[in-house]
């Protein structure tokens, strides 16, 4: 699929589907949609007429237009009202308009959009975003790809210059791009083996500095959390940690750090049917998320530093598997009684935040596919945000709105923690049910002790089972525009 921006007006534009995007209660058809109508003999009116077209964000409506015409289909597709203009709004409508165009058996595309806050670069990034991200279609485990056809090329009317922006925009999709074929990938296709041999890969594409350390180095380094939940796998771990480093002085430095289970089978407090356990593949979403976004920001080159971190294993059932009941003891030295191994992916990150800590970085945002209870409080569609730094926690929302990602502020409330509290240890890693993603969030905050933190849980929005704006059911790589946009701004 190509994308070009280019000057041709709406009425000279030629190809298979042209696209005009309208908003709320204004389709009344001006200035040149009226003599585009005029050219297509009505079609357009009609269109709108028929099928009672209005203009509401997420609302589309295609046509075919009469023989001898250099257009074969005219698509509307609902912007919304023009007074609460969202990015988000031009990324679903571009994405619907791909999709009808699709369906429709079209090559190329033509999409006439008003401008999105009167900014070009912003118009045109949207909606490549869009059309990207709804055009991708993972075939990788089918013996034969069912995608046939598509789009070849796309091009964006009245937005001629924007070449730098398209660029931009395919740059942070093939980082959604990567953070949804690692999540999607089985668990005996991304193992902690071939997960850190990922990271890898983007170390040797973007010239990275890369840094894997093996069970012994995080023994050394005092693991233990860790490595409890690593001990019952076949598998070795892999304590990733990437860098991206800037060519001059560094503006800020930044640490993102992903929870990385390849599969989560609960350990010995196993996880019962009915808990989704077959779908524990997802559970490496924050480590795919900050590869992603490592991916992108590699070649978006920031004048930022970031250190990209994942202590990566899967959660297993052995002989030597970890016994609810045991104590380990984290790289800072704090005691923790395993309650319950099904809350493993807090221990894992309790020393990879131990990790980032030292390195002297501005901020730390983990990524987590963390609590069953955060989707309960928030749904599949929004992740939980948990920060004791105000400015921090408005950051990452902002980035958050801007990338069209949904991220909901919740409290850290302190007195909670005594539902941790050990007899025999410096804390429990699990307290009761209610409240469950909070107590998970102040857990890690025991792990975090100078540098500004905030923590993701994305448990419910890594995987949808419905189609739904630029996401196809499947892993939608969620948090890797908002940490770009984070590290960019
Ligand atoms: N990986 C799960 C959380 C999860 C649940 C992710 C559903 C995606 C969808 C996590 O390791 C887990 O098992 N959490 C437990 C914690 C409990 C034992 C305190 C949970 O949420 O049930
Ligand atoms: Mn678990
Ligand atoms: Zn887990």
């Amino acid at each position: 699929m190509k994308f070009s921006a280019i000057e041709t007006a709406l009425l000279d534009w030629s190809g298979d589907a042209l696209a005009v995007g309208l908003f709320e209660d204004s389709v009344e058809l001006t200035g040149e949609l009226a003599q585009l109508d005029e050219k297509l003999a009505g079609t357009l009116q009609e269109l709108i007429d028929e099928t009672e077209f209005t203009g509401k964000a997420n609302s589309s409506a295609v046509t075919r237009v009469g023989g001898g015409s250099a257009i074969r289909k005219i698509i509307l597709v609902g912007l919304g009202k023009a007074d609460s203009a969202k990015s988000d709004h031009w990324r679903r409508a571009a994405a619907a308009a791909a999709r009808k165009a699709k369906q429709q058996k079209c090559q190329t595309l033509g999409l006439s959009f008003p401008l999105l806050n009167d900014d070009p670069a912003a118009t045109a990034e949207a909606i490549v975003e869009g059309i990207e991200l709804a055009m991708h279609k993972d075939t990788r485990f089918k013996s034969e790809s069912d995608d046939k056809g598509g789009l070849e090329r796309v091009e964006l009317l009245g937005l001629a210059g924007q070449e730098g922006a398209i660029d931009r925009a395919l740059k942070i999709c093939s980082g959604v791009i990567l953070a949804r074929e690692l999540v999607a990938a089985p668990a005996n296709a991304i193992t902690p083996i071939t997960l850190a041999q990922e990271a890898e890969a983007i170390a040797n594409e973007y010239g990275l500095d890369i840094e894997i350390l093996e069970k012994e180095d995080c023994e050394k380094l005092g693991m233990g959390a860790f490595l409890g939940v690593a001990q019952a796998s076949d598998l070795p771990p892999k304590f990733v940690h990437l860098t991206y480093k800037p060519a001059g002085t560094p503006r800020k430095k930044l640490a993102i750090v992903g929870k990385g289970l390849t599969f989560d089978s609960g350990g010995l407090n196993l996880k019962p049917y009915g808990s989704g356990i077959e779908t524990m593949k997802i559970d490496m979403g924050g480590a795919a998320a900050t590869f992603g976004a490592a991916k992108a920001i590699a070649q978006l080159q920031p004048d930022v530093e970031v250190h990209f971190i994942s202590a990566i294993t899967e959660n297993m059932i052995s002989g030597r598997a970890m016994r609810p009941g045991d104590i380990l003891t984290a790289s800072n030295g704090k005691t923790i009684e395993v309650n319950n191994t099904d809350a493993e992916g807090r221990l894992t990150l309790a020393d990879a935040l131990v990790f980032a800590d030292k390195l002297g970085v501005d901020a730390i945002v983990d990524l987590a596919t963390l609590t069953g209870a955060c989707v309960i409080a928030l749904g599949e569609e929004i992740s939980g945000l948990w920060s004791p730094e105000d400015d921090l926690a408005d950051a990452i929302l902002s980035a958050a709105e801007s990338a069209g990602e949904k991220f909901w502020r919740m409290p850290l409330e302190e007195g909670y923690f005594e539902g941790m509290k050990s007899l025999v240890a410096d804390m429990k890693n699990t307290g009761p049910r209610p409240g469950g993603a909070i107590t998970a969030a102040l857990f890690l905050k025991e792990f975090v002790k100078e540098t500004p933190w905030v923590h993701l849980d994305i448990a419910g929005s890594v995987w949808t089972d419905k189609d739904n704006g630029y996401n196809s059911k499947g892993a939608t790589g969620h948090g890797v525009r908002t940490l770009v946009n984070w590290v960019l701004a």
